[in-house]
C-alpha cells in the first residue's frame, strides 16, 4: 500500500491557499479539502436558521449536526446534501465564518470531521490551524503569506470572475479585520508553525507557487 501523506497549507485570507491547494492536490492525485468552507457552511446554517453568531452552544450543535461534504476535486460543497458552493462565497459569509470560528465547541466539531476526512487518504488540506492543530504530524507544512494589499486585490479579481464587483479598499479593510480576529482568538489562532515552510506569494504567480510547493512535497514526503 502507498503511504498516506498529509500536506497542510495554512495562512491568512487571500494568500492563494485555495488556488494552490487545489492545483497541488490535482497534480499529486490527493484529496483536496478546504477547511474554511466548513466554517463558512456552519455560518451559513446559523444565519439561515436565525441563530445568533454569538451563541456558542447553538453554533456547536449546528457544527456537530450538519453534514458537510466535498465533491471530488473540491468543486462543490454540500451542506446536508444541498449545494452551497456559491452561497458560502457571498461577501458577508467571510466575516460570519471568522466569527463562528472563534468558538472552541465549533472548532472541536469541525476538527473532528477534518481528521476523519484525512484519516485514510492522502490529502492537501488548507486553513488556519491545519499544521498546528488538525494534523500536527503532517509530513508537509506550508505557511502561505502575502502583503494585505495584494491579498485584497486577488480577492477582488476572484469575485469579479464570479460577477461580483467589490471595492478594493473595503476588501482590504475586511481582510485586515479578519486577520486580526483569526490571529488573536484564544483557541487555535492563525500562526506560523515553527516547522512550516514559509512561502511569500506577494510577487509570485500561481504557477510559480505551485512549482515551489510541489518541490517541497516531493522532497519531504514522496
Ligand atoms: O479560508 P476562508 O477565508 O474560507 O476561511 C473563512 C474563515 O474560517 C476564516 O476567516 C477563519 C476560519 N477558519 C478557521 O478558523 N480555521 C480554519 N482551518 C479555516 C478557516
Amino acid at each position: 500500500m502507498e503511504k498516506r501523506v498529509v500536506v497542510a497549507i495554512d495562512g491568512p485570507a487571500g494568500a492563494g491557499k485555495s488556488t494552490i491547494a487545489r492545483r497541488v492536490a490535482g497534480k499529486l492525485g490527493f484529496v483536496y479539502i478546504d477547511s474554511g468552507a466548513m466554517y463558512r457552511a456552519v455560518a451559513l446554517a446559523a444565519l439561515r436558521g436565525g441563530a445568533d453568531l454569538d451563541d456558542a452552544e447553538r453554533l456547536e450543535q449546528l457544527a456537530r449536526a450538519t453534514r458537510i461534504e466535498f465533491e471530488p476535486g473540491g468543486a462543490r460543497v454540500l451542506l446536508d446534501g444541498e449545494d452551497v458552493s456559491a452561497a458560502i462565497r457571498a461577501p458577508e459569509m467571510s466575516p460570519a465564518a471568522s466569527k463562528v470560528s472563534v468558538f472552541s465547541g465549533v472548532r472541536r466539531a469541525l476538527v473532528e470531521k477534518q481528521r476523519q476526512m484525512g484519516a485514510a487518504v492522502s490529502v492537501v488540506m488548507e486553513g488556519r490551524d491545519i499544521g498546528s492543530v488538525v494534523f500536527p504530524d503532517a509530513q508537509v507544512k506550508i505557511y502561505l503569506d502575502a502583503d494585505p494589499q495584494v491579498r485584497a486585490a486577488r480577492r477582488v479579481s476572484e469575485m469579479e470572475e464570479r460577477g461580483q464587483a467589490l471595492v478594493a479598499a473595503e476588501v482590504e479593510r475586511e481582510i485586515r479585520e479578519r486577520d486580526r480576529r483569526d490571529s488573536t482568538r484564544a483557541d487555535s489562532p492563525l500562526l506560523r508553525a515553527p516547522d512550516a515552510v514559509y512561502v511569500d506569494t506577494t510577487a509570485l504567480a500561481a504557477d510559480e507557487v505551485e512549482r515551489v510547493i510541489l518541490e517541497i512535497v516531493r522532497k519531504k514526503a514522496l
